[in-house]
């Protein structure tokens, strides 16, 4: 049993500055790249290694905890477990294999039986920043606390993912992304899911959404927007699965509602 939520966040917060550095020291050119199921999905020895090291630093410091990582391919590799660390070793690998320098590490420790994050982290090594979360303890950059912004959506940037491991979406992605567009100052996308929750934690972007994603890429970003005031669900309104992939819609209070009023528009 954890009985510290704690301490297990302070060794999540460190593993994933850990983490972020092996990302930062290596060169994408000297690592080898391979192709998993989907579209434009690769996996590089970095992430395999980063997601070994994070197995063996969170395994030692919270044993009764399960691990699930992208590069399991979704297989949880324990049993049923009360907490279980949901991590992507290296969010946005197509960023990290051409040399875009916004690619992050993200980790989740999560209580399964209430389907709901605990403690979280985020890591950016090329910008040096932390972005942290403990339930009911508040959201961090760097150890400062950070909320996200009051602005609704015609006066905020808006940031979106492409689904771009499943291209039959692309027709109903890029109708939403039209009126977003439309609605809001511009729109951005960072190639990292994880980074995007972050950044509208810290109150740069009003809106997020993208559908389809995996739990490692929202497990730590969702505790990050809900710690920093904002909201994000499915897109039925409902917290986004930890056990199964879902659709992400995240915003500010002002800009949540008028991105998921959108989003809703265009699905049957
Ligand atoms: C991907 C990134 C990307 C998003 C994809 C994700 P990965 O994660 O978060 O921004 O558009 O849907 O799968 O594969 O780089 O860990
Ligand atoms: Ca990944």
């Amino acid at each position: 049993m954890i009985t510290d939520i704690s301490s297990a966040y302070g060794e999540i917060c460190s593993a994933a500055l850990r983490a972020g550095q092996i990302i930062a020291e290596t060169s994408p050119e000297n690592v080898g790249v391979f192709k998993k199921s989907g579209d434009a999905n690769f996996v590089t020895e970095s992430d395999i290694r980063i997601q070994k090291f994070l197995r063996s630093q969170l395994s030692a410091a919270c044993p009764e905890a399960g691990f699930l990582g992208e590069e399991d391919d979704g297989a949880s590799s324990s049993g049923p477990a009360k907490y279980v660390f949901i991590v992507d070793p290296i969010d946005g690998t197509s960023n990290y294999m051409f040399g875009l320098r916004l690619s992050t590490v993200s980790i989740a420790l999560c209580d399964a039986e209430r389907g709901r994050p605990v403690a979280a982290a985020v890591c950016c090594p090329s910008s040096g920043e932390v972005f942290s979360a403990l339930e009911g303890g508040g959201a961090f950059l760097n150890g400062k606390q950070i909320r996200v912004s009051d602005r609704k959506l015609q006066n905020s940037l808006a940031a979106f993912g492409s689904t771009p491991y499943d291209r039959t979406l692309a027709p109903l992605h890029m109708e939403i992304l039209s009126d977003i567009y439309s609605s809001c100052l511009d729109v951005r996308n960072l190639g990292s899911a994880a980074l995007h929750l972050a950044y509208l934690a810290a109150g740069r972007f009003g809106g997020f959404y993208e559908m389809r994603l995996c739990p490692w890429d929202y497990a730590a970003g969702a505790l990050l927007i809900t710690e920093a005031g904002g909201r994000i669900t499915n897109f039925s309104g409902n917290f986004p699965s930890l056990e199964s992939g879902d659709s992400i819609v995240a915003g500010t209070p002002a800009a949540y509602p008028e991105m998921l009023g959108i989003i809703s528009s265009h699905i049957k």
